[in-house]
């Protein structure tokens, strides 16, 4: 069933999750790579194609191979794709990040230690964070000052310009994960004292001037999604209860739709949501009763029959689906054989 999002009617509502594939070229640029991954995802019959999380700005990647989207070369390279998912039927939507604490690191397939840090010295970027506490062996950042805020504001405001500019038509601002936004939300990553720390309203504030900058800056017929953390799954973290106060104002900003997930905060596996079938669905719920908003869970739900119990069942307006899909690009086709609407033309003598 089709869902619409402002003037965006997405197909169907099983979507690709955004996956990062550390392929981007030094320029940020997509690369051949991503154009067949995301390109085999669209004609595998998904109806949003969420692109990775894209850095808005060079020193907010996490590695150097991130794709990025914060300027007009990099807008013109993302075309191939978004002109291709839309000519496959589906939405071409993409996520925007700051990497904050975490920013700097190697690409998990790089050498011993996966995921660790690169130092300036060895030509990685200096990163800061809400407050000086570092994930993990990763770099100790430093505490953003207001500039540093003012900055991230703009790029994230520039980085929905130019995903209009290379054909999205719809944007995701990353704030899980363990991520700059994230680190503002919640009291393990952020002890500030001033107007963005201490109180949940206070760390609230500072995703809440992206998420307003983002809503300005991308045009009103396009939704904004948030991806938003409903636990972090440590004692003293964020709760559902506090991540039901952000959904409510992010309604009042004009968000259009939350993809829920959760943990990941601290580099530790106490902090990954535990082993089970859908585990974000029913917080999603919870969020979209807060909030009123549309709810796309995330984590655990690639079992075709269990995404679509999910949604026949009203639990989620849409679903998204992460591993599975990298198993599988014709994953949301597979228990339809004989639909030959579906499956490209291309392949029907095989069907
Ligand atoms: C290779 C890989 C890369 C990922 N990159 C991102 C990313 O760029 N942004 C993000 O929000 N989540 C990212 N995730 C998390 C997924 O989007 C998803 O939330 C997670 O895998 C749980 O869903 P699943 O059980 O369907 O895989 C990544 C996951 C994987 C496996």
């Amino acid at each position: 069933m089709p869902l619409r999002l402002r003037d965006v009617t997405v197909p169907n509502r099983l979507w690709m999750s955004p996956m990062a594939q550390y392929a981007a070229g030094a320029d940020g640029k997509p690369t051949d790579w991503h154009l067949v991954h995301y390109g085999a995802r669209a004609v595998g019959g998904v109806g949003l194609v969420m692109v990775e999380s894209n850095a808005v700005g060079p020193a907010h990647r996490t590695t150097s191979a991130d794709l990025g989207i914060w300027n007009e070369d990099q807008a013109a390279a993302h075309q191939r794709l978004t002109s291709f998912i839309a000519e496959r039927g589906a939405v071409p939507a993409v996520q925007l990040l700051a990497a904050g604490r975490k920013a700097s690191h190697r690409v998990p397939w790089d050498g011993e230690g996966q995921n660790g840090p690169v130092s300036v010295a060895d030509g990685g970027w200096r990163s800061f964070a809400p407050s000086a506490v570092p994930f993990g062996d990763l770099g100790v950042p430093r505490e953003a000052d207001d500039a540093d805020l003012d900055e991230v504001v703009e790029a994230f405001a520039r980085a929905a310009r130019m995903s209009h500019l290379a054909g999205y038509q719809a944007v995701d601002i990353h704030a899980s994960h363990g991520y700059l936004l994230h680190q503002f939300l919640s009291p393990l990553s952020n002890h500030r004292t001033d107007e963005y720390g201490g109180t949940p309203t206070n760390r609230m504030r500072f995703p809440l001037r992206v998420a307003r900058a983002v809503r300005d800056a991308f045009p009103a017929e396009k939704p904004v999604f948030v991806r938003i953390t409903a636990t972090d799954w440590i004692e003293g973290g964020i709760s559902i209860d506090e991540a039901a106060t952000f959904a409510k104002e992010l309604a009042a900003v004009g968000i259009d739709l939350l993809d829920v997930t959760s943990g990941v905060l601290v580099r530790d596996r106490e902090a990954r949501p535990p082993a089970r079938d859908g585990v974000n669905v029913e917080f999603a719920s919870t969020l979209r009763q807060a909030s009123g908003l549309p709810v796309a869970p995330v984590g655990q739900i690639g079992d075709l029959s269990l995404a679509r119990r999910v949604l026949a069942d009203g639990r989620a307006d849409a679903v998204l689906i992460g591993r599975a899909l990298l198993r599988d690009p014709y994953l949301a086709l597979r228990d339809r054989p004989d639909d030959t609407a579906a499956w490209p033309y291309q392949y029907h003598r095989a069907l």
